[in-house]
């Protein structure tokens, strides 16, 4: 794209809540998009405080040095300096980002303030994700995140509390990285209703399928998924398809109007059995996916993952190794494929630096706050303008 002269540059304070592999990634990112940001999009950004649980939690009105900071906590080094407030817990962040927007007051009342909220998912309860969101939005300030838990276990509460604030809360991270789902939708599908989907949506259980159909046990496939970074802290997390659940509620929830938790999402994961399945499978031409998927189903939508035998020629049987996709069907464009050809941190960082810049720009034209117009609210969400 040629550059812009935009006519006025936006300055937002960011807060990070989280500064892990994530958090740290979009530190540095922002760092070396700030030439871009600021020439085409008329977006400066400056990181003011970060939280963590262990490694404790720093706040400057004047800006921190990140990145800086991203490379200390990697080599294992606190964060904490004078100025700041220690977190050790759930309410500790709370308390940390009540100071902080406190501090970062006249951002908060311009609409400038900013929380990326990049914790570890608690899949029981959603949470700590969900209080930071809510309270930073109490705050006065925008949310960006690429946890699931917040669009997974509450989203349309926190839409309704997001509205109320006139402030923006948005989560292109939590489903295939910084491909595009949530802002598709939004951003380029006026007036077309989403009736359903189905797609591949965790990246080390397709990995693990792929393996162990060339014969790789299952321990061995998951080990390495392990070993690269890719499978979560906990792989039961992947393997039992916690994490995958996770996605198909936040899509039913933002795309399908439902209303349900990861709890609600009928469940099936990978077991040492499986490989011989998918062996079976490709010997007879057919492949083994775990597909997430929902529906609707009158009133109600209901959501599945499942191991599923697809003909070879389905979108979904081609994907190899970490590759995702996601198929919706639609009323209008009848089926829209979006593949993931692979993953990485730099895809998950870019996904909270583009919902970043759509929280600067006010660009959406829906809703106030987040995704898709809810069905109830449509009517009046179509004369709501973006704060
Ligand atoms: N990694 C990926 O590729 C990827 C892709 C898409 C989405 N996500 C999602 O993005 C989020 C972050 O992932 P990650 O890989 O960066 O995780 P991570 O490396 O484990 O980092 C988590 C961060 O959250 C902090 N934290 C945890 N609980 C906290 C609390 N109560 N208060 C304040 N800070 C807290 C941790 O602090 P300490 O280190 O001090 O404990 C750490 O800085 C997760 O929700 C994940 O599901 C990750």
């Amino acid at each position: 794209m040629s550059p812009v002269s935009p006519v006025s540059i936006v300055t937002c304070d960011l807060i990070l809540i989280g500064f892990g592999r994530v958090g740290r990634r979009f530190a540095t990112l922002l760092r070396e998009r700030r030439g871009v940001l600021l020439r085409q999009h008329g977006i400066g950004a400056r990181v003011v405080g970060i939280a963590t649980r262990r490694h404790g939690c720093i706040y400057s009105a004047k800006g921190l040095n990140a990145p800086a900071l991203a490379a200390a906590v990697a080599r294992g080094n606190m964060i904490t300096s004078a100025s700041a407030v220690g977190a050790a817990d759930a309410g500790a962040a709370l308390a940390f980002l009540r100071t902080a927007a406190a501090g970062s007051r006249a951002a908060a009342r311009d609409g400038r303030l900013v929380v990326v909220e990049t914790t570890t998912l608690d899949i029981v309860r959603g949470e700590p994700a969900i209080g930071h969101v809510r309270t930073a939005l109490s705050l006065g300030a925008h949310v960006v995140t690429a946890n699931k838990g917040p669009a997974a276990f509450a989203y349309h509460a926190l839409a309704r509390a997001a509205r109320r604030a006139g402030r923006r809360f948005l989560f292109e991270g939590a489903v295939m990285d910084g491909v595009p789902i949530f802002n598709l939708v939004r951003e380029t599908l006026p007036a077309v209703e989403v009736e359903g989907f189905r797609g591949v949506v965790n990246s080390t259980t397709n990995y693990m399928l792929t393996e162990m159909e060339r014969g790789r046990t299952f321990d061995e496939a998951l080990g390495e998924m392990q070993a690269r970074g890719v499978a979560e802290a906990d792989p039961s997390f992947d393997v039992d398809g916690w994490d995958a659940a996770a996605k198909t509620a936040a899509l039913a929830n933002v795309l399908l109007d439902a209303r349900m938790t990861p709890h609600d999402v009928e469940r099936e994961g990978l077991t040492r059995d499986t490989g011989r399945r998918a062996v079976e499978a490709r010997t007879a031409g057919r492949r083994l996916k775990l597909i997430a998927r929902a529906d609707r189903d009158g009133r109600r939508v209901r959501a599945r993952v499942a191991l599923e035998e697809l003909a070879a020629d389905d979108a979904l049987a081609r994907l190899e190794g970490q590759q995702n996709a996601l198929i919706l069907r639609t009323d209008l464009l009848e089926e829209i494929a979006v593949v993931q050809r692979s993953g990485s941190l730099t895809q998950t960082a870019y996904a909270l630096l583009s919902d970043l810049v759509t929280v600067a720009r006010g660009a959406t034209t829906m809703t106030g706050a987040t995704g898709r117009a809810s069905r109830r609210s449509r009517p009046s969400a179509r004369v709501r303008r973006s704060p």
